[in-house]
């Protein structure tokens, strides 16, 4: 199961990447980002790994929203990480899967994932190591796709290549608290996206 979702991604991800910065789909994703980018602390440079980056334009925005920040980015498609490696020498970028993040214990003020979450074929494990990786008192903010009309969520269950499952807020708010985070929050981030977040403890 999880082999057949992993090929899945892959082939969808690594084809997608050829045409993933055009305008339209940048128009879209940047909803997404825009949650994220409201609750970072841009006061003080911090650590921040994105898990699911893509071809890598959220950490581009914060880069030159802050540049003393440390910012790594790691996905599952070389594609997408071979093109965000081309446009941005000062950010670590690292091919990867998020059920199983190369980096230690403790490393990361922030660790966000971006409209990536439905296709963990491992959820709790993916929290998991999403947290092992958080500083304690870091932030894990998840911004995922959620659409109002369940029906929605149901049919991109059903039609998206390698997806797994869309979370309802409840489902969400479950997975955070498993894995023992605290002070959980969750928002409409506009009207296809939720955004949770929990700290470290
Ligand atoms: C829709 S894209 C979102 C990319 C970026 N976060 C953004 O907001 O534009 C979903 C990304 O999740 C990645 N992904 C899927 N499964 C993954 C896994 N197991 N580990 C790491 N990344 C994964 C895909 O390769 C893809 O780049």
């Amino acid at each position: 199961m999880s082999q057949t979702i992993q090929k899945e991604n892959t082939a969808f991800f690594d084809a997608w990447a050829k045409s993933y910065d055009c305008f339209l789909f940048q128009f879209w994703m940047k909803h997404f980002h825009q949650g994220v980018l409201k609750v970072l602390d841009f006061s003080k440079p911090f650590t921040l790994l994105d898990v699911s980056c893509g071809t890598g334009e959220l950490l581009n925005t914060i880069a030159k929203k802050s540049p003393k920040c440390k910012l790594s980015g790691m996905d599952f498609s070389q594609e997408m990480i071979s093109r965000a490696q081309r446009k941005n020498k000062n950010i670590y970028f690292q091919q990867g899967d998020v059920h199983k993040l190369s980096f230690k214990d403790n490393t990361f003020d922030y660790v966000i994932s971006t409209t990536a979450f439905h296709h963990y074929h491992d959820q709790q494990k993916a929290m998991q190591e999403m947290t092992r990786v958080a500083k304690k008192g870091g932030s894990i903010i998840v911004s995922d796709i959620h659409f109002l009309l369940r029906l929605f969520n149901f049919l991109n269950e059903k039609l998206e290549p390698g997806c797994v499952h869309v979370n309802s807020g409840k489902e969400m708010k479950s997975l955070f608290e498993k894995v023992g985070l605290i002070n959980i929050q969750q928002k409409r981030n506009f009207m296809f996206s939720m955004i949770t977040l929990g700290i470290k403890n």
